[in-house]
């Protein structure tokens, strides 16, 4: 039995697997339930008790021998699997994996908003669902005046008083998918003080026929300034300003005169055509402008409509539609294409999520 012991241990010293098969065999053979040390040991029952005392130590030391043997290599095939004979290898490069992308309208939107932040406004966000109040009344639109028709509006529900949250002001009048968010502004105004420089991104929803150049939602980034002694010229150069930020250097600008209930005087601005450099394109239908934005001082009505002092205070504001701007910059021409999560189309904007 000792030779038998002095034999298998050189064997297990000098046992190398070449894979995973191999090393399983040595388990089986060896520590299995009908392997060789069970043997052994079935054999030392039946020895005289004088061989036991010698023979029991080197047994037990061989048994160990056998366990340590194999969890080692067990451990080292783990690690180095190639080894053991799996065909995976640890040591390969990772397979790279790609990131989403921006929406062009979220990177469009945070442009935006880069530009008018490094001026000092900041960004002021509120409901989707808004009451006529702030969407309408507060803006100086009066009852049944067509010009709430300019804004074809999603009702949801006539005077609908909802429980207004902590800190909310109660819904006033017949409830709606906002149409603008000019109703941020109001929020804003109502509930602090001047002087206020922000600006509103968020969806707007219109009651429109789906088409290239229409939508029943889109985005827009409204502005409103409020301070004392604010003017026109305040307005044209912030816009201005932005503009040159946004399409670069040399891009020219023109102020045309418009209406808005909440705006007196009202403006509608161009810029010069970044496609075609105003020479003419089917973008800005070969008249060399694109109109981007709306924009004016705010009807003296609306500050007092918001509790603020309009012999006191005086400002400006703008509100442009994000995917204007977006096709613009991209030359897209289908507003459908914004919405209808074709990845085709969304992968041209890969850009680095941060
Ligand atoms: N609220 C206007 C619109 O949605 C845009 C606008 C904002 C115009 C502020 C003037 C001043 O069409």
């Amino acid at each position: 039995m000792q030779n038998q012991i002095n034999q298998y241990t050189i064997e297990i010293n000098n046992f190398q697997p070449a894979n995973a098969a191999e090393l399983e065999a040595f388990r089986i053979r060896f520590l299995g339930t009908k392997g060789l040390i069970k043997d052994l040991f079935d054999q030392f029952k039946a020895v005289s008790p004088e061989e036991k005392r010698t023979l029991g130590k080197g047994l037990n030391e061989f048994k160990q021998l056998a366990e340590a043997k194999y969890q080692t290599l067990k451990e080292q095939s783990a690690i180095q699997p190639e080894k053991a004979g799996s065909k995976d290898d640890l040591t390969l490069p990772g397979e790279g994996f790609q990131l989403g992308s921006r929406h062009p309208l979220s990177l469009v939107r945070n442009e935006i908003i880069d530009i008018f932040k490094r001026l000092g406004f900041v960004v002021a966000e509120g409901p989707e669902i808004e009451d006529d109040w702030h969407n309408f009344s507060a803006l100086n639109f009066p009852e049944e005046h067509p010009a709430r028709d300019m804004q074809d509006t999603f009702f949801i529900s006539k005077s609908l008083t909802l429980n207004p949250s902590p800190g909310e002001s109660k819904m006033k009048g017949d409830i709606a998918l906002r149409t603008h968010t000019s109703s941020v502004q109001v929020r804003m105004m109502e509930a602090g003080k001047p002087p206020f420089r922000a600006i509103m991104p968020g969806r707007v929803y219109r009651n429109e026929a789906i088409s290239a150049r229409a939508h029943c939602f889109f985005h827009q980034v409204e502005g409103l300034y409020v301070d004392e002694n604010v003017s026109f010229a305040d307005l044209k150069q912030t816009l201005y300003h932005f503009v040159l930020e946004m399409y670069g250097e040399g891009t020219k600008v023109r102020f045309r005169p418009s209406y808005f209930p909440f705006t007196e005087p009202s403006a509608e601005m161009d810029v010069s055509c970044s496609i075609c450099k105003g020479a003419g394109c089917q973008m800005c239908k070969y008249s060399g402008w694109v109109e981007i934005l709306g924009c004016g001082m705010v009807d003296p009505n609306v500050l007092e409509n918001c509790g603020i002092d309009s012999e006191k205070y005086t400002g400006f504001a703008f509100g442009m539609g994000i995917e204007r701007i977006t096709n613009l910059k991209y030359q897209i021409r289908d507003l459908r294409l914004f919405s209808e999560n074709d990845v085709r189309f969304l992968k041209q904007f890969q850009t680095e999520i941060s």
